[in-house]
């Protein structure tokens, strides 16, 4: 009876357990804020953009936080780095800016406010804009090749959900900030925010020049996600669950067969596609990496699947034991790491929480079915007295 190399049920059941359904994203967390700056925040995040993270402290008795962001520029004298609060509007219009460059006069780091009111901006060097939310306290630093640019504001509206943008840019030779790239990351950096709870959406700024871009990009993040999250994500389990548990009835063979063979490969065309796509996406480093490790493990574990069908040697023979236990464990390995794999790229998209909860219902009802199955196929072969299958 106990010829199963693994229980799928087992497998689900530890996968759901140790998926946080919360995009609680802790990896910014090893990363000491900045050198010396003794400033410890309650809560960070990694954001994909520009290898930023943003550092904060929500005060609910007095609506105010404690914001830092920490921002990559590779070159210190020729740089500039600034986040935003945007009241008005999704996107740079309306931004109530922090900027940070260093003061070509002094070569200090100096930090100075803007509200942004136009796709170029005059950012002078002795700006002293008021925000249009109160800031108590501000500073910057530069160290280990990032701006870290701290204040301690007025949450609008004493809401803990705002319009956040980050940007960074270059320096003109006179060494006040210039413009930044118009298009990859520097577009598409800017979410809504909760400061109470960090739960992010990615919202798309309306009609910028940069938004086509934005657009486009992720347009083809979603498609990828929606490809695999149906193929990697919901075929192949479904797939693992109907060979599992048809077969045990002898009238519902060979329909298992052709039932399983169709999941799959319809499951592999669709997640070939999917995968293809999100090669193209391009490796945005650390924050990424995880996803796209296991994304390019998996193909050739399915591949190997759907060429070990071609292979399969005759169920009398001897040799189709080995050829099971290999079958087997390669596939409830991809089922495992496809559906883990969905979850991190839902993270990494961070598309609206209903997208999530979708999957996760999907998963449970899959989850479920299988216990279901478990339990009812389990009790026909107690009932046959141990004669077997497979
Ligand atoms: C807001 O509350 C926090 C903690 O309760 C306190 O440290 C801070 O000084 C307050 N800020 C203002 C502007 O009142
Ligand atoms: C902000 O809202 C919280 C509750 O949501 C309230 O306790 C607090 O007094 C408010 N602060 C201000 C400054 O309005
Ligand atoms: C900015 O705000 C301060 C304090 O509210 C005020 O004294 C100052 O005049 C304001 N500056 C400008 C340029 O409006
Ligand atoms: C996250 O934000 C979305 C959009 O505002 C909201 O619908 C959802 O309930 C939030 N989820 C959590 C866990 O706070
Ligand atoms: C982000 O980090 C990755 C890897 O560390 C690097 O390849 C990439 O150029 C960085 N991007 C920016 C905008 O700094």
């Amino acid at each position: 009876m106990a010829r199963r190399p693994c229980s799928l049920l087992f497998l689900l059941a530890v996968l759901i357990a140790t998926t946080p359904l919360a995009a609680a994203q802790t990896s910014c967390a090893h990363r000491a804020f900045t050198a010396g700056s003794g400033r410890v925040y309650a809560a960070c995040s990694d954001l994909e953009e520009l290898n930023a993270s943003v550092h904060w402290t929500h005060h609910a008795g007095n609506g105010t936080a404690d914001i830092a962001f920490r921002l990559p520029a590779a070159h210190a004298a020729g740089s500039w780095a600034a986040w935003a609060i945007n009241p008005s509007a999704v996107g740079m219009i309306g931004a109530n800016a922090l900027l940070a460059y260093h003061d070509p006069s002094t070569g200090a780091v100096s930090v100075v406010t803007a509200v942004i009111d136009s796709y170029a901006p005059l950012v002078v060097a002795d700006s002293t804009t008021n925000l249009t939310f109160a800031v108590y306290s501000r500073g910057a630093e530069y160290a280990g090749g990032a701006y870290a640019i701290h204040a301690t504001i007025q949450l609008p509206g004493n809401s803990t959900r705002q319009n956040i943008v980050w940007q960074v840019g270059s320096t003109s030779s006179n060494g006040l900030p210039d413009t930044h790239q118009t298009y990859g990351d520097n577009v598409m950096s800017s979410r809504s925010w909760d400061f109470s709870s960090g739960n992010a959406t990615v919202v798309v700024p309306k009609s910028t020049e940069g938004d086509n871009a934005y657009e486009a990009i992720l347009r083809r993040k979603n498609i990828h996600g929606v490809l695999n999250a149906l193929s990697w994500g919901a075929l192949f389990p479904l797939g693992v669950i109907l060979a599992r548990y048809m077969r045990v009835f002898p009238s519902l063979d060979p329909a298992w067969f052709y039932l399983h063979v169709a999941c799959q490969c319809s499951g592999y065309v669709i997640g070939a596609v999917g995968w293809g796509l999100g090669l193209t996406l391009g490796n945005k480093g650390a924050l990424y990496s995880y996803h796209r490790n296991i994304g390019i493990a998996l193909f050739p574990l399915a591949t190997l699947q759907v060429f070990a069908l071609l292979i399969r040697p005759k169920k009398t023979v001897k040799v189709r034991f080995y050829w099971n236990l290999y079958h087997w464990s390669v596939g409830y390995t991809v089922v495992i790491l496809s559906v883990l794999n969905v979850f991190k790229g839902i993270d990494i998209l961070q598309p609206d929480q209903k997208y999530k909860h979708g999957y996760v219902g999907v998963v449970l009802v899959l989850a479920m079915v299988a216990f279901v199955l478990e339990v009812f196929t389990l009790t026909v072969r107690f009932k046959k007295g141990g004669k077997g299958s497979g």
